[in-house]
């Protein structure tokens, strides 16, 4: 099972590929307007050059979300975006206009992450059109009262029946259950904030112990 990092902050993702967990990167607007001091100065390029430098920190797929909704400016920017380095993979929505610039950027060679799934349907359109992960959003399922993660089991399971190579990248995760029933279930990839990332490390008894440990360690000392 592949780790990735949801976050566009530079701290936290360097902080997670010191544990050697980290597998790829994914970011979208919010997250990076939350790392944005200055908006006025930002933009676009700025952007970029924040994408590249996480690719600098990474050594797998980062994935860079298109700002526009129909499909020839989606392909323009995900051309573009995919020219910041190789490892930058383009997020789209699964929408009419996102699957048709799925298909058109991955006749490029280009990869792409389908977002903003929230049925099994939109999953497999997505992996039909050829994008190389869908991101089921499983936080936000539960948010309203639907079981998140069973919408993982049901793309799962159609992926396999007709072998589709797209990756299931578990997104919108909230708490170290989900990262347990995601791998419990297959998946190929969770996507953690960093919160997350943490707890995954913590259990009380591990802290209980090692107290004991450096206590009785004095005799060692
Ligand atoms: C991942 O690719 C998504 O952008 C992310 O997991 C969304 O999570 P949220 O529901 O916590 O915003």
């Amino acid at each position: 099972m592949k780790f990735f990092i949801d976050t566009a902050n530079l701290d936290e993702i360097s902080a997670a590929a010191e544990l050697g967990m980290l597998d790829g990167v994914t970011t979208n607007p919010s997250l990076v307007a939350k790392i944005v001091d200055d908006p006025e100065r930002f933009g676009y390029g700025e952007f970029k050059k924040h994408i590249a430098k996480i690719c600098e920190i990474v050594d797998g797929p980062v994935s860079a979300e298109v700002t526009t909704l129909m499909a020839d400016e989606m392909t323009v920017q995900g051309v573009d975006l995919a020219g910041i380095h190789p490892n930058v993979v383009v997020k789209c929505p699964v929408t009419i206009e996102g699957l048709k610039a799925i298909r058109r950027l991955a006749g490029k060679g280009i990869r792409t992450n389908a977002t903003l799934v929230f049925s099994p349907n939109q999953a497999l359109l997505a992996a039909k059109a050829g994008a190389s992960y869908v991101s089921p959003f499983v936080g936000r399922l539960d948010d309203i009262s639907t079981e998140g993660m069973a919408l993982v089991d049901q793309i799962l399971t159609v992926f396999d029946n007709y072998r589709f190579t797209t990756e299931v990248l578990v997104a919108s995760v909230r708490h170290p259950q989900h990262v347990v029933e995601a791998a419990m279930m297959g998946a190929h990839i969770a996507t953690i904030p960093f919160k997350v990332i943490e707890q995954l490390v913590k259990h009380p008894l591990t802290d209980t112990g090692l107290d004991r440990f450096m206590q009785d360690a004095s005799v060692i000392q």
